[in-house]
């Protein structure tokens, strides 16, 4: 069978565009509520999507209040919280949150997913992030965030305390023979006892081992730290590459580093963030955007829109178009998109601080064929394993890509029909670790 897309959402928040929340339609209380968050997996597992990704950040967003204020991706529940609560209410979804190696400790970490993944029947994935947002650090008795390098060499060794923690128990260590009395065979029982600089971790963990071995790895760093320890311990990976060129790079530098580690290129899926935007007509697709867009606030999209430039732009006509910006220190590539978007599409500057204030990554925006095309070439042209799909704005957004993309993606055997398996591996096609204490 040819190369099939895995398909992600990425749900915190429950849509990324900052004006989503006050479409017609839909729900701003969304985040906070949980018959809509219970609707919107089981439309997912309906789509047959892989997993319902929550990410997490441990502190309200760094950005001033005064734009803070307009957006609601400001907070959302604690991830392993909402999870567990989802996998009672879906049967096959894979449940996948972010957990930080920088504020959390491996046993807690452990124990967690550990529960999440017998909780949801092999369906537990943790996103093993270093934590972007530095006032995280206030919250943990910290006075700055740690330094990037310590944070990733504490990351590396973190995942080999929670590996080993969730390897403590052979798969075959729980006898339960009620005759004897025996509940547990102790010659099936590791302790780890991990002790270094960072971490004293005696084991073994009060768990079971995971249902799946271990719940599945995601890694979301794209730094030079990033990408080699997801290319030494990450199944999947969530990156934010804004163009097919771009996309290419990274999963060729990505998957070329995991080949030299002599792992097997097809045991991790690459997932770039994608924001869909779904029309009948290209036109209509075109219309909901920019009214999508007229939902942000513009002093928040003029602060956005100035930091992509590299310039202040509060000055300029609201109502007139881009004037010609010199070049600046800030990002070359981020610059020249707003001004190609600016010129394609000759918007004024109010429609173009609103397009960035809603979303400036990678956009889909078309009729399902057309969204379909773009996820295929990026898939044949190795740009990526599929998408972590965010959701123009809910319900409506995400019902419309599951009756409409999602057909139209199997109709091309580019999607499943059916989920392959039970547990998150199986459906992504991933090996179940063995237990490095156990062998089989
Ligand atoms: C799709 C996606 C999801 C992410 N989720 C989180 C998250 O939940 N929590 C977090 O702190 N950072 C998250 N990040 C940010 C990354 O973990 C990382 O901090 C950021 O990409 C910077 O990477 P670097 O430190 O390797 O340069 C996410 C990134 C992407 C692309």
């Amino acid at each position: 069978m040819s190369r099939q897309l895995r398909l992600g959402a990425f749900m915190r928040p429950t849509t990324i565009h900052t004006g989503a929340w006050r479409y017609p339609g839909a729900y701003p209380d969304a985040n906070f509520n949980f018959g809509h968050l219970k609707r919107f997996a089981q439309t997912l597992e309906r789509g047959r999507f892989d997993a319902f990704f929550m990410a997490d950040h441990l502190a309200v967003l760094n950005m001033p209040l005064d734009a803070l204020k307009h957006s609601h991706t400001v907070t959302s529940f604690e991830p392993l919280t909402l999870l567990p609560a989802l996998a009672a209410v879906t049967e096959r979804l894979g449940l996948v949150a972010t957990a930080s190696t920088t504020f959390d400790a491996p046993y807690h970490v452990a124990r967690r997913f550990a529960s999440l993944d017998h909780i949801s029947g092999g369906r537990a994935g943790w996103n093993l992030v270093t934590t972007s947002n530095p006032d995280a650090a206030l919250n943990f008795g910290l006075d700055e965030h740690v330094e990037h390098d310590e944070r990733y060499r504490r990351a590396r060794e973190f995942f080999d305390v929670v590996t080993g923690l969730w390897d403590s128990w052979a798969d075959d260590a729980f006898v339960r023979d009620t005759a004897t009395g025996t509940y547990f065979d102790p010659q099936k029982l590791h302790v780890l006892n991990y002790k270094s600089d960072s971490f004293s971790v005696r084991g073994p963990l009060n768990i079971a081992r995971p249902i799946q071995g271990w719940p599945v790895i995601v890694q979301a760093g794209s730094s030079e730290a990033g990408r080699q320890i997801a290319a030494e311990t990450a199944e999947v990976v969530f990156t934010a590459q804004s163009n097919l060129a771009d996309g290419k790079r990274f999963y060729a530098d990505v998957k070329g580093r995991m080949e030299k580690l002599g792992r097997q290129r097809d045991h991790m899926k690459i997932l770039p963030a994608a924001f869909v935007v779904v029309g009948d007509t290209l036109d209509e697709a075109q219309e909901t955007r920019a009214r999508l867009d007229t939902f942000v606030h513009y002093e928040s999209g003029l602060a956005s829109l100035s930091i992509a430039l590299g310039h202040d732009v509060s000055g300029f006509d609201p109502n007139g178009p881009l004037p010609e910006i010199p070049e600046t220190n800030a990002s070359r590539t981020a610059r020249q998109r707003v001004v190609e978007w600016a010129q394609r599409d000759g918007l004024t500057i109010r429609q173009l601080a609103q397009r960035i204030g809603g979303y400036s990554g990678l956009e889909m925006v078309g009729t399902a064929a057309m969204i379909a095309d773009q996820m295929e070439q990026w898939l044949v042209e190795e740009g990526s394993d599929g998408f972590n799909v965010m959701f123009s704005h809910l319900p409506a957004g995400l019902d419309d890509f599951v009756d409409k993309v999602i057909p139209e993606l199997q109709k091309r055997g580019l999607f499943r029909r059916e989920y392959e398996g039970v547990t998150l591996r199986e459906n992504l096609g991933l090996p179940r670790p063995e237990n490095r204490f156990f062998p089989a």
